[in-house]
């Protein structure tokens, strides 16, 4: 039987990705820098373990010599994604992680090359972003082949996980926000506000630094890709402020008032998870001559909780990397299984194709 390691499988997410490949019978190894959470988790969830950290790349790629796929965890990915790709490359491991963040995205694309040499897959965000996105993506370039813009969004607003306010504040800067002519470029978060449709009524979305910007390029060739993100005024807002607010967001009352907002677990409880939703909506379209309107589609999506999908996906995808059925370098998660992929997720019906192109809704320039 193939060897998958979960590394950060003591974290919120990665706890929850842990019994869920237990139940898939998977039987991961458990793995983390960690020894006392490592060895409760252990001991819980009666696995084995392995405990390293990340420092020197050669004792990773010790650690993962015996194994086939690494599933990372451990965010801010910023500080983990390279020395376990790194580790990968040297014991040709597959490597798939739940990683949101573009840079990340954009340094393990720039690993392609390696990867198909080592003959390993690098197969970054495999979660709620990118894998309804990526697919809705995929999906919309079928429906129109000449697009030349594609615009993302998801509407699944709710109190996050501890970690994910972590790595959403450190990373909220104002890199690689948008993509333009096949370059990514700087915007700040939430520059541009788009009232959109995502099937229940229109409502106020803003342009986010999600990794769909990276997936859903690499996937479709769409040179243009904005991605935007429903955000009640208080959080957009803040967003607008996070400059200030990193600072704050570290110091341990800080840490400790917003653990008791998200819960014991340091997020969302499997109540709210099993209540959430996602919806997720795309427009792709052409350009006419002198930049008047051509054609246009969209179509949207129904998910489960952000939380759900990601531990769904995450574990679909290290399952189906397993079994041998990504082709080695760079993948997505589209690119690598097709549009359909994200059906395989519980609790995805279909595509929602909005049959007659609608008038574009009005975009304004800036956020007050
Ligand atoms: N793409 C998506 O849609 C999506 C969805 C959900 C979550 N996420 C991301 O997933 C990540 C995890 O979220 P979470 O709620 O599970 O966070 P969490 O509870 O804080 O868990 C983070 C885990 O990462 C480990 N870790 C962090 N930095 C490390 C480092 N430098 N070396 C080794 N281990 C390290 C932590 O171990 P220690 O205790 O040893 O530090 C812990 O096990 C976040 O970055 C979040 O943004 C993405």
């Amino acid at each position: 039987m193939s060897t998958l390691l979960i590394y950060g499988s003591y974290g919120f997410v990665g706890g929850l990705i842990a019994e869920k490949a237990i139940d898939r019978g998977l039987d991961p190894i458990l793995a983390g820098r960690d020894r006392e959470r490592l060895r409760e988790q252990v001991a819980d969830l009666e696995q084995p373990g392995r405990r390293f950290s990340l420092e020197d790349p050669v004792t990773v790629a010790t650690a993962l010599e015996d194994v086939d796929c690494v599933l990372n965890c451990a965010g801010p990915f910023s500080n983990t994604a390279e020395p376990l790709v790194e580790g990968c490359l040297r014991s040709e491991t597959d490597y798939v992680d739940i990683t949101g963040e573009i840079p990340v995205i954009e340094s393990i694309h720039d690993r392609d090359a390696a990867a198909t040499e080592a003959g390993i897959t690098l197969l970054p965000a495999a979660a709620l972003s990118t894998i309804p996105m990526d697919c809705l993506a995929a999906h919309l370039a079928d429906r129109l082949p000449e697009a030349t813009h594609l615009s993302l969004g998801v509407d699944s607003f709710r109190v996050p996980s501890i970690g994910t306010l972590r790595t959403v504040i450190e990373g909220a800067d104002t890199e690689n926000a948008v993509r333009r002519d096949g370059d990514l470029e700087s915007a700040p978060t939430g520059w541009k506000t788009r009232e959109i449709d995502f099937g229940r009524g229109e409502r106020p979305a803003v342009t986010m630094p999600m990794g769909d910007v990276s997936t859903a390029h690499y996937t479709t060739g769409i040179p243009n890709v904005e991605m935007y993100a429903v955000m009640p005024q208080p959080a957009r807002t803040a967003l607008r402020l996070h400059r200030y607010l990193s600072p704050v967001f570290e110091s341990k009352p800080v840490r400790w008032t917003l653990k008791q907002l998200a819960g014991v677990r340091e997020g969302p409880s499997e109540r709210a998870r099993d209540r959430g939703s996602a919806y997720v909506w795309g427009e792709a379209r052409t350009e006419g001559e002198g930049g008047a309107e051509g054609e246009r589609v969209v179509s949207r999506l129904v998910t489960p909780d952000p939380y759900v999908v990601t531990v769904d996906g995450a574990v679909t995808v290290a399952e189906r990397v397993l079994a041998g059925d990504a082709d080695a370098g760079f993948q997505t998660p589209a690119g690598a299984f097709g549009a359909d992929f994200v059906f395989e997720l519980e609790g995805v019906e279909g595509f929602f194709d909005e049959e007659t192109p609608a008038e574009t809704s009005p975009v304004n320039p800036l956020l007050q």
